[in-house]
């Protein structure tokens, strides 16, 4: 195994903890629950003739999410113990012979918050619906033209400029931004077991409940209009589950490369692995915390909230009401903000049923997003050493600038696309590979799986770490080479060719380089904090 420090940072602050493992586990699947589950997954699923798409799914899930969340968890409880919680902190303890390594921590910084910058702006967008729903300001009749027309005057998808109204007002999805950005960085202030922790043991079993309910509804509505019976929730369910459409045969479906990668993509957005984030969390565990089994039991819930969950609510719903055609070709934000608000005014019960499905996904979303600032606090506390107050006050600043770039560049909804793509898939994708390599090849095979099972109330299986040493980076090196292959030559979708077009686009990818020199400044910095520290540390007796 790579030498480690042997040094505990002496002037680190006192390092936090969770409070509890139910506390952790939920927070670690408040982070993984999110719109992803709820909306990305249904409209991808559906997108790839419902049951195909399982297979991919489950396989990229046993494969690569199950073994890469274990790997997560193990390097970072492994880095807390050493007395750090970034990722810069943590590769930098991992591979001490590489002075590169912390550098590499860059992407586990600048994926989480470039995210954050139009997560943040969604999440608004939910907790605006809920409101709208509740209040019956939603409430256009049954063309669906109304419900679009409504959404892309809400989020400013005609031209840019979206921050100010008509009347010299802040625009309304502004204005839900300003307080869910205010409510994020107010929880992240009160630390990670009284901020983070405790938000998630109360708000994920709320919203498994509000999911439960809506679901009870969408499963009894049985043929909702008698001259259309084959428009039942049976079909409905069939149209997202059935494995081949009557001119595929299975395999034919199956033998869809596309579908490979955005089942595998799914899976790391959806389990909030390849991020940086569930290292960080998993940094602030006791040395002999359980994690295989913590870590598991996290997977299982959000793949509980996912297929169990998210799968039967939006598709079938929508089917009931508008049949196939009014699914097809929707697109996640399609199927959410236009198609169910539409869906939920036809449906009895309709409109407390719509705020609470609106309102469960805004605490899905706040669940993640918590956990996708986590990892630049931590940067700033033990790399610059400044307080919690400082740290919240600057990445408050650098993530707001960032939403209000992602809200000003509104047409077409250009910078948070370009920034899902260049960071949310392919960023993901290569931080995932990067961790791969460092838990099987530099960490040490059987360092890593004791590291794993040290504490655990399950013992994991020495092959799962052969399946993260060779297996996974093979599979992962392979996705992505293909992804980039298949997006560069796509007609239809092609980043490359957008970037080529677009001057909002390269905009925003000049915004991104600009944030990850910040970052890597601010990694620089750290660098030689740490190693005057060690100097001292090693010279005192
Ligand atoms: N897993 C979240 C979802 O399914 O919506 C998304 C997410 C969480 C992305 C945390 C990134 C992250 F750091």
């Amino acid at each position: 195994m790579a030498e480690t420090t042997p040094v505990e940072p002496s002037d680190a602050p006192k390092m936090e903890r969770w409070g509890t493992r139910l506390g952790v586990i939920l927070a670690v699947m408040g982070s993984a629950v999110g719109l992803g589950n709820f909306l990305r997954f249904p409209g991808k699923a559906a997108q790839y003739e419902g049951g195909a798409f399982m297979v991919p799914y489950f396989v990229a899930l046993l494969v690569l999410g199950i073994p890469l969340a274990w790997a997560e968890w193990a390097m970072g409880r492994f880095g807390g113990c050493k007395g750090y919680n970034s990722t810069p902190g943590i590769y930098r303890t991992l591979w001490r012979k590489n002075p590169l390594a912390p550098y590499c921590g860059v992407l586990g910084l600048l994926v989480p918050v470039v995210i954050y910058m139009y997560y943040v702006f969604i999440e608004g967008w939910c907790l605006a619906y809920a409101w709208y729903m509740l209040t019956g300001q939603l409430t256009l009749g049954k063309d669906a033209a109304e419900y679009g027309k409504f959404f892309d005057n809400f989020i400013g998808s005609g031209s840019n400029g979206l921050l100010v109204a008509q009347h010299g007002t802040l625009a309304p999805a502004v204005i839900f931004l300003l307080i869910c950005f205010v409510l994020n960085f107010a929880l992240i202030f009160r630390g990670i077991s009284k901020g983070i922790e405790k938000f998630c043991l109360i708000a994920m079993p709320m919203l498994v409940v509000c999911a439960i309910i809506v679901l009870i509804r969408v499963l009894t509505l049985g043929t909702p209009d008698p001259s259309r019976p084959d428009l039942n929730v049976l079909n409905g369910l069939g149209y997202l589950w059935n494995a081949h459409t009557t001119n595929k045969t299975f395999l034919e479906s199956l033998a869809n490369g596309q579908m490979w990668l955005e089942a595998t993509g799914q899976i790391f957005f959806s389990l909030s692995v390849g991020f940086g984030v569930i290292i960080t969390y998993s940094s602030y565990l006791r040395r002999d915390d359980d994690i295989a089994l913590s870590s598991l039991t996290s997977c299982a819930g959000n793949e509980f909230c996912e297929v169990a969950l998210g799968g039967m609510i939006t598709v079938p719903a929508a089917f009931v009401f508008l049949g196939a055609a009014g699914i097809a070709g929707k697109g996640t934000f399609g199927l959410g903000f236009v198609t169910l608000p539409m869906v939920f005014e036809m449906m009895p019960l309709g409109r407390f049923v719509g705020f609470l499905f609106f309102f469960l996904l805004f605490l899905a979303a706040v669940t993640s997003s918590l956990s996708m600032l986590q990892p630049a606090i931590a940067l700033l506390e033990e790399g610059l050493g400044i307080g919690r107050k400082a740290s919240v006050a600057l990445l408050g600043f650098i993530t707001l600038i960032g939403s209000l770039f992602v809200v000003y560049f509104s047409k077409g909804l250009i910078a948070l696309d370009t920034m899902d793509f260049w960071v949310g898939t392919v960023g993901i994708f290569i931080l995932a590979f990067f961790q791969v390599i460092l838990f099987g090849w530099v960490m040490g095979l059987r360092t890593g799986v004791e590291e794993i099972n040290r504490g655990g109330t399950i013992r994991v299986p020495y092959f799962v770490g052969l399946v993260l040493k060779f297996v996974a980076p093979l599979y992962l090196g392979g996705v992505l080479v293909t992804f980039l292959y298949q997006s560069f030559t796509a007609k239809e979708g092609n980043y490359f060719l957008t970037l080529r077009d677009s001057r909002d686009a390269q905009l925003t990818v000049a915004f991104i380089v600009i944030v990850a020199i910040l970052f890597l400044l601010l990694i620089g910095q750290s660098v030689k904090r740490w190693q005057k520290r060690e100097l001292m540390a090693e010279e005192s007796p």
